[in-house]
């Protein structure tokens, strides 16, 4: 009988603890209650949900309450400040809304001449970026359409240019990295390399100031440099290998003509 219980006890605990996890699980991969009711209202609040879909903080699992608080799971006090509801924020507030988490752009920001004139005419990150469609960031955020509404283009253009060359660098390494990545070979490192370089590189842009951004970019050039001379080195290696690929094969060609004449002759 006690045997009974204590198997019974164990028996329980053992489904339990197995039940548990699973169930944590699925509840987490459960879409957030913003979404479930934002989608179902007027254009004014739906839209924020369909912008966001196509973004890149969705790509990363950055939701409507990472961004704006609340409680994600409780419909009735999704948006009660209790719960860390930050509503929505009025122009000045925003670089320090979105600089949460993107602490490096934020400090650029301000310093910058274009932070110094927060709330007097000067642009927030949402001019450029939007608020829910933000895209993955490149120069072509720098175009004619967005940085000729408040000055003429002429400064951005030189700002651009500046940057150009390094952008080239980064977008043609991308590109061989994730050639390599297709084959199986193991780009981790260079794929972080890259990844560290090339958001400082991003940052540095929100200081507007363009000797400041030639004088660090021969810098980040150099370290992008280095990753180069590694997909070198890897082309190198693989360009061995399939020399001696076809040696081999070559080889075991002759072979089995020679095997083939040599049965032929004894048949
Ligand atoms: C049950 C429906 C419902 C849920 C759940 C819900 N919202 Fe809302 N939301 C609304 C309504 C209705 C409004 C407009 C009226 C108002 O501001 O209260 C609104 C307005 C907003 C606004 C604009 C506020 C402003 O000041 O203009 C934001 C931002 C927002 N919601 C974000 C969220 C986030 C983030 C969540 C999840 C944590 C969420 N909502 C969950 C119904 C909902
Ligand atoms: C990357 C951060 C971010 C995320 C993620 C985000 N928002 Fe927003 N949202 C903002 C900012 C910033 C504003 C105010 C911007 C402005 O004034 O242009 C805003 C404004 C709003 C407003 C007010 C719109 C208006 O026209 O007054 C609503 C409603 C809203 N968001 C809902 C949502 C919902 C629902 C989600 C999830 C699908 C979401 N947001 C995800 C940053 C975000
Ligand atoms: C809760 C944290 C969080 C908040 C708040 C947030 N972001 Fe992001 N953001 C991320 C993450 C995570 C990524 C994806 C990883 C990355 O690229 O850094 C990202 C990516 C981006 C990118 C693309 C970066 C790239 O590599 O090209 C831009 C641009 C961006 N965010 C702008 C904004 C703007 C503008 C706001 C405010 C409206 C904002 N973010 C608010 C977390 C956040
Ligand atoms: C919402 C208005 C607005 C938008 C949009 C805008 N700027 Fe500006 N910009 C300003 C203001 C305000 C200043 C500082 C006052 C001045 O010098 O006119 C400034 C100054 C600058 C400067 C000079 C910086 C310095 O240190 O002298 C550059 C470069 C610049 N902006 C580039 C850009 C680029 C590139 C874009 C587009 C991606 C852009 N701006 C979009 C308002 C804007
Ligand atoms: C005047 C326009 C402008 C403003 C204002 C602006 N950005 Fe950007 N942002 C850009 C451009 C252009 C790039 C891409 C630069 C490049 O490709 O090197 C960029 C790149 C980024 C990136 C990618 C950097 C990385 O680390 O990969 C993030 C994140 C970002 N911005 C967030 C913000 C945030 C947060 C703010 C407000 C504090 C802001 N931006 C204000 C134009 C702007």
């Amino acid at each position: 009988m006690t045997f009974c219980v204590q198997l019974c006890a164990v028996l329980l605990f053992a489904s339990v603890s197995f039940l548990l996890p699973a169930g944590a699980a699925a509840e987490e991969s459960t879409e957030p209650v913003c979404i479930q009711c934002h989608s179902k209202m007027p254009e004014k609040y739906s839209l924020p949900v369909k912008l966001w879909k196509g973004s890149i903080h969705a790509e990363n699992g950055i939701a409507c309450n990472a961004c704006h608080g609340g409680d994600p799971k409780d419909a009735a006090n999704a948006m009660n400040p209790a719960r860390g509801f930050l509503g929505a924020p009025k122009e000045p507030a925003i670089p320090a809304f979105c600089g949460r988490c993107h602490v490096g752009v934020m400090k650029d920001y301000l310093a910058s001449a274009h932070g110094r004139k927060l709330g007097a005419g000067g642009p927030t990150c949402v001019t450029c970026h939007s608020n829910h469609q933000v895209l993955k960031a490149s120069l072509d955020l720098i175009n004619e359409k967005s940085c000729s509404r408040c000055h003429t283009y002429e400064r951005a253009k030189t700002i651009r240019a500046a940057m150009q060359q390094t952008e080239s660098m980064v977008v043609a390494i991308d590109g061989r990295i994730s050639t390599y990545k297709k084959t199986g070979t193991d780009t981790d490192k260079m794929e972080k390399g890259l990844f560290a370089v090339r958001n400082r590189f991003h940052t540095l842009f929100h200081n507007v100031n363009v000797e400041l951004v030639k004088k660090e970019s021969a810098q980040i050039q150099a370290d992008l440099k280095k990753i180069q001379d590694e997909l070198d080195r890897l082309d190198d290696t693989h360009r061995k290998r399939k020399i001696g690929g076809a040696v081999a094969v070559a080889f075991l060609l002759l072979l089995a003509l020679v095997l083939h004449g040599f049965k032929n002759t004894f048949d």
